[in-house]
């Protein structure tokens, strides 16, 4: 489905998209700041409503706040073909996370028009809700809800100032209770298959000079909040041999994290992303610290260890301090297999348009999480300048991200016909 005269209307569409989408975003933020529940944000949305109608989508938002464009098929009583990703950003971030997936599916769009080809599937192309990492400590949004994973619990998690993501959905105008109660895509209205086109976010394509990557599995998330409760005492009387500092007990603990991951026997990374000092007077030593982290891998087996590993050695370096070491845990997300159909067809379409292309496991979540609850699933991946994303230089040309369309259009095609195999997830 390769052609010089589409790519080169393709590459001036995009181009001037992804300019006008980053124009939403907060002038008060670096980068290109457009957070889930933010004014930028909801701007943004209804611009992304329009460029979807201007492609030929019914659009519709859900109750979940997911826009939603629909390219009819000629049997409409078929399982839809599903593509798309996201429109938010994290506070500081860059142009291109999620914003390929969800432009990218457009311009497949439009090569499918301009070739006069029609699915014989329904295609949704989905901009999901709030896909990143929220005060709120959830990501996808969106795509739990359409999975029937979001839970009403979810809806009393509160941000740091106590605010409810229920009292966030209501503000933004999507209404908690007409969330939970909407129907999710399972039962009869599982899609046939769910593909997206993503930014790599890493520097493997692009140290291996590959345009291309299909995606084997999506990283599991182990999130970590560990509690120090030591001894508030004078800063400047308490010997330092007979202090119970919470502080030096959490510092021991960064480290202790930083060693899990480089002990991974293959993937595998490991990140504090934050420590609070509840006690901040500068004249006293810290008698209670809280620290957030996360351990990623592919390695089922590795990332199943973690939380015995780490409670071990960060409860014996806290003992060695006087320190108590408390750790909660929680799963954001398991290891996600893409479908072998999936990887298989988008490895045809990357073969038939002589694109070089290798299998590459993904770091970073993504609501194709989520959606392989429903249906096969398999990802795309496109090179990241300097392997940079969550920054202000995350950077992919106009003319790779085509190239990631071409193969997502023709994915599509082929999936639209193929056979596959129930989801196993
Ligand atoms: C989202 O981009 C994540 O991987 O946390
Ligand atoms: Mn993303
Ligand atoms: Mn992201």
């Amino acid at each position: 489905m390769h052609d010089a005269a589409t790519a080169a209307g393709l590459d001036a569409w995009l181009e001037n998209a992804v300019g006008e989408l980053s124009g939403f975003s907060d002038s008060d933020r670096p980068g290109w700041t457009r957070e889930v529940f933010s004014e930028p944000y909801r701007a943004s949305r209804a611009w992304t409503a329009g460029q979807m109608r201007k492609a030929g989508l019914e659009v519709h938002q859900d109750a979940a706040g997911n826009l939603v464009g629909r390219l009819p098929g000629t049997n409409p009583a078929a399982p839809a073909l599903v593509t798309g990703s996201h429109t938010d950003t994290v506070d500081g971030g860059g142009r291109f996370d999620g914003v390929v997936g969800v432009l990218g599916a457009l311009g497949a769009v439009q090569l499918l028009a301009e070739r006069g080809m029609k699915l014989q599937r329904d295609l949704l192309v989905v901009d999901f809700l709030g896909e990143e990492s929220n005060p709120f400590g959830l990501s996808c949004l969106g795509s739990r809800a359409l999975a029937g994973e979001l839970t009403a619990a979810d809806l009393e998690r509160t941000d740091y100032r106590g605010r409810s993501l229920a009292a966030a959905y209501e503000t933004f105008g999507i209404d908690p209770a007409a969330l939970l109660s909407a129907a999710p895509w399972t039962g009869e209205r599982r899609p046939h298959a769910y593909v997206e086109l993503h930014i790599e976010q890493g520097p493997v394509l692009e140290e291996r000079g590959l345009p291309l990557g299909i995606v084997t599995a999506i990283t599991g998330i182990e999130r970590l909040v560990a509690s120090f409760t030591g001894s508030p005492d004078h800063a400047g009387t308490r010997p330092m041999a007979d202090r119970r500092d919470a502080m030096v007990a959490a510092a021991e603990a960064v480290l202790a994290v930083r060693q899990e991951g480089c002990g991974a026997p293959q993937h595998g990374v490991s990140t504090v992303t934050r420590l609070e000092n509840a006690s901040p007077a500068p004249n006293v030593v810290p008698s209670l610290v809280r620290l957030h982290g996360e351990v990623r891998s592919v390695d089922e087996t590795w990332l199943a260890g973690t939380r015995s590993r780490l409670a071990a050695e960060i409860a014996g370096r806290a003992a060695a301090h006087g320190v108590e070491a408390d750790l909660s845990w929680s799963t954001d997300n398991t290891v996600v297999r893409a479908a072998d159909s999936v990887q298989d067809l988008a490895a045809q379409a990357a073969d038939a348009a002589g694109i070089p292309w290798a299998p590459i496991p993904s770091g970073a979540t993504h609501d194709a999480v989520h959606m392989a609850r429903l249906a096969p699933m398999g990802m795309i991946f496109v090179p990241s300048a300097g392997g940079r994303s969550h920054c202000p230089e995350e950077f992919t040309s106009t003319s790779q991200i085509t190239t990631g369309v071409h193969v997502l259009a023709d994915t599509l095609v082929r999936l639209d016909t193929a056979h596959l195999a129930p989801a196993t997830s």
